[in-house]
């Protein structure tokens, strides 16, 4: 069996098993960021449209006057990260404040950091940088051009990263996570991840900036250039950041790993990582094999669906992704109401087509191996009950006439947010086919993608005056069960969908 399908059934919560962990030993537990010590960073914070600045405390200062729209100045690359990933909350709490960022993180961990290598973009010298986001700063880490070429042949001389003036690299720190959830950590610190590429990738269309994100390289190239220990940390992103204008794309967003043969023995995420690393040459092509979604679109296309009526046009959300990234929070509470039809429509479609909205150079999804369904609780326009989303023939199909909610809310754990949710979005694949197309790295690929998709769904959903919260812990197998499919299917993640509990008093 696959170190990737190993490794999925290993970590599956079950009912019986669930809670017998020692507790958590709260003195150990890891910081959420990297206590850079660097007197002479690289300030953002003086580039950012507040009055007061949240950084400093001053007045808004002329450098945040300075419309950098589509351009390779401090200004732009400030609101990027800040939108992608900055600190836009702030809990007072012991030993620290608890810091909430731009992007949700399962536990509030963190475990994503951000690293920016720039090659020649206005006001700061070529070199690597590591994010400062308690100040909002860069902090030098190396120069040098030579660290560019490092990073192209990281990336397999991919063409957008070579043109890109600056790249943002994301990386995931394991024990970060893994201090509470263990070996399941791994399938957390992908979806973090692919949150804050969802900000990215928002936020740069804002911005008019070109995004190439890829998750393909060489991962000993790419981390021995950001230095990291590859058993503590690990590279799990690149985007290439450029101005406006042409720029030549490959064809390809994901290359083949091997793959592999592990027993399920300790050590799982270390193992899953290692095997799912890509080689120093670059591997072979592989199609996107949008074919393939036609026979899911057949599978569960039996009964005929309710048409969703998605939206082709530019989406009213892409001139206030901004605004939706800095106010967001997870919702804590839903009360029990009902949402309208055409309001989920707009978030899945949202969440699902942003190149049909006019989003821009948005990651592109391979539609072919992710499988969602949606639980509908109180949708006003369409039955109670679980239903397939055909991505191609954009409707929902009916699996199942019922749906309880006491059903979801125990297999979310027993959370409430699963109960009292409208609807209840569940991302899933075919794994062993994944696996069979992409070897190992494939996890990778797919948990990433789902982290970008639930980024979309939350901000599509907050934008719609609704709440919404991404669920990293759920029992695999009853969610497999409630959706009819076999226990083999991987669920990668769910998205709660409903009204705030705080909505009710306003
Ligand atoms: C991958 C992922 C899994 C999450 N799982 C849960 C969950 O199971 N239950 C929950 O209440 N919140 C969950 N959350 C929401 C986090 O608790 C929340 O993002 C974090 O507390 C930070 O708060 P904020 O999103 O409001 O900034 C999850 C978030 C992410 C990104």
């Amino acid at each position: 069996m696959s170190t990737a399908i190993t490794y999925h059934q290993a970590t599956k919560y079950h009912p019986e098993t669930i809670g017998q962990h020692a507790g958590l030993d709260w003195s150990s537990q890891p910081l959420p960021y990297k206590d850079y010590d660097c007197p002479e960073p690289v300030s953002l914070a003086p580039f950012l449209p507040f009055d007061p600045n949240p950084f400093t405390g001053a007045p808004a200062s002329n450098e945040a006057l300075v419309d950098d729209t589509g351009g390779i100045g401090l200004a732009s690359l400030s609101r990027l990260i800040f939108f992608a990933y900055g600190i836009t909350g702030v809990v007072p709490a012991q030993p620290r404040p608890l810091y909430l960022r731009a992007a949700p993180s399962a536990g509030g961990l963190y475990p994503a950091e951000l690293y920016v290598l720039i090659r020649s973009w206005n006001g700061i010298a070529s070199g690597l940088y590591g994010y400062d986001p308690r100040h909002h700063h860069l902090v030098p880490l190396w120069g040098g051009l030579e660290l560019l070429d490092a990073l192209d042949a990281a990336c397999y001389n991919n063409a957008a990263v070579h043109a890109a003036p600056a790249c943002l690299v994301l990386s995931g720190l394991f024990q970060r996570s893994s201090w509470r959830y263990g070996d399941r950590a791994y399938r957390r610190i992908l979806l973090d991840t692919g949150h804050v590429i969802g900000n990215v990738a928002l936020a740069a269309h804002a911005l008019a900036l070109r995004l190439h994100l890829t998750a393909a390289f060489c991962d000993e190239r790419l981390n021995a250039l950001l230095r990291l220990d590859s058993q503590v940390e690990g590279a799990l992103a690149v985007l290439a950041i450029n101005a406006g204008g042409s720029c030549e794309r490959p064809a390809w967003s994901c290359l083949p790993s091997s793959v592999n043969a592990t027993q399920s023995d300790g050590q799982l995420i270390e193992r899953l990582h290692g095997d799912s690393v890509l080689p120093l040459e670059r591997p072979a092509l592989i199609a996107r094999g949008e074919d393939q979604a036609d026979d899911l679109e057949i599978r569960y296309g039996k009964r005929g669906g309710v048409a969703l009526g998605i939206p082709s046009t530019r989406s009213p959300l892409s001139d206030q992704a901004l605004t939706a990234i800095l106010h967001r929070r997870s919702t804590r509470e839903f009360r029990r109401a009902s949402i309208a039809l055409e309001q989920l429509a707009r978030i899945l479609a949202y969440g699902y087509y942003p190149e049909r909205l006019g989003l821009g150079d948005q990651a592109s999804l391979d539609h072919s191996l992710i499988m969602t369904f949606v639980a509908i609780l109180a949708v006003d326009g369409i039955a109670t009950g679980v239903y397939y989303f055909a991505p191609h023939s954009q409707e929902l199909r009916l699996i199942k006439a019922e749906c309880a909610r006491d059903s979801v809310q125990f297999l979310c754990l027993g959370q409430e947010l699963g109960g009292n949710a409208a609807a209840v979005i569940f991302h899933t694949t075919d794994l062993a086919r994944a696996v069979k197309r992409q070897g190992e790295r494939a996890y990778r690929y797919l948990h990433l993608d789902a982290g970008i998709i639930g980024e979309r769904l939350d901000l599509a959903a907050l934008a719609e005056g609704l709440g919404a919260s991404g669920i990293g812990g759920f029992f695999d197998d009853h969610v497999t069960d409630l959706l009819g499919i076999p226990k083999e299917q991987a669920v990668v993640y769910i998205t709660t969908i409903g009204v705030p509990a705080a909505a009710a008093a306003s």
